[in-house]
């Protein structure tokens, strides 16, 4: 698979089965994110790998109700992070851009490994920094739920989300988004 076919594969998935997590794969996840761009190379990002069952068992307890399907991860990554970690320049604070691209490439390889790697905001940030002992003054910005993607539609999930499952949701035209020389049109 090639940088771009794994930007193509890479879905949220939400209907997962197990999958074997080894120190390998936690290594080679770690080598990639190492090696990510970061404003003066500041390199802000930090990564809790959880697999041990009786973790994941309380980080599921995190979960808000139309999370429910995450509780099929095999391996969850906590992504944290503080402004102070990297560049503020004027209003601009880059800890989430730089950490956001490191946590990409693990999903791409991920991805490319056969896996779905779906990142979620839907957690209760309190409860999971305590129980993964992340200090306060970080964000813990997403979780990476992280399994492999079952040919059977979880029962748990919404009509929408078994859709979701079938076709990738929708996006916007690319003329929304992208724009020639300027912004505005005089
Ligand atoms: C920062 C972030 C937070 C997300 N939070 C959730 C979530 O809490 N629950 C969920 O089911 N999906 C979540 N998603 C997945 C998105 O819903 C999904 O990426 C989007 O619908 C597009 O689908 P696709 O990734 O399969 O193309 C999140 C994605 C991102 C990047």
């Amino acid at each position: 698979m090639n940088v771009k076919e794994a930007i193509i594969n890479r879905r949220a998935y939400r209907s997962l089965d197990p999958v074997e997590i080894t120190n390998d794969m936690i290594k080679d996840f770690s080598e990639l994110a190492q090696v990510a761009p970061s404003c003066m190379n500041k390199q802000p990002w930090k990564f809790v790998f959880i697999y041990e069952k009786e973790q994941l068992e309380k980080l599921f307890s995190t979960l808000t109700p139309g999370n429910k399907w995450a509780e099929k991860a095999s391996l969850i990554i906590g992504i944290f992070s503080k402004p102070q970690d990297d560049c503020i320049i004027g209003e601009r604070n880059y800890f989430l851009f730089d950490t956001g691209m490191a946590s990409a490439f693990i999903i791409l390889r991920a991805t490319e490994l056969g896996l779905v790697a779906h990142p979620i905001a839907g957690f209760n940030e309190t409860k999971a920094k305590e129980i993964i002992k992340i200090p306060n003054e970080y964000q813990l910005i997403t979780l990476i739920i992280i399994g492999k993607h079952s040919k059977e539609i979880n029962p748990v999930l919404s009509e929408p989300m078994k859709l979701g499952e079938k076709n990738r949701p929708p996006r916007k035209s690319i003329e929304e988004f992208t724009f020639m020389n300027k912004y505005k049109l005089d």
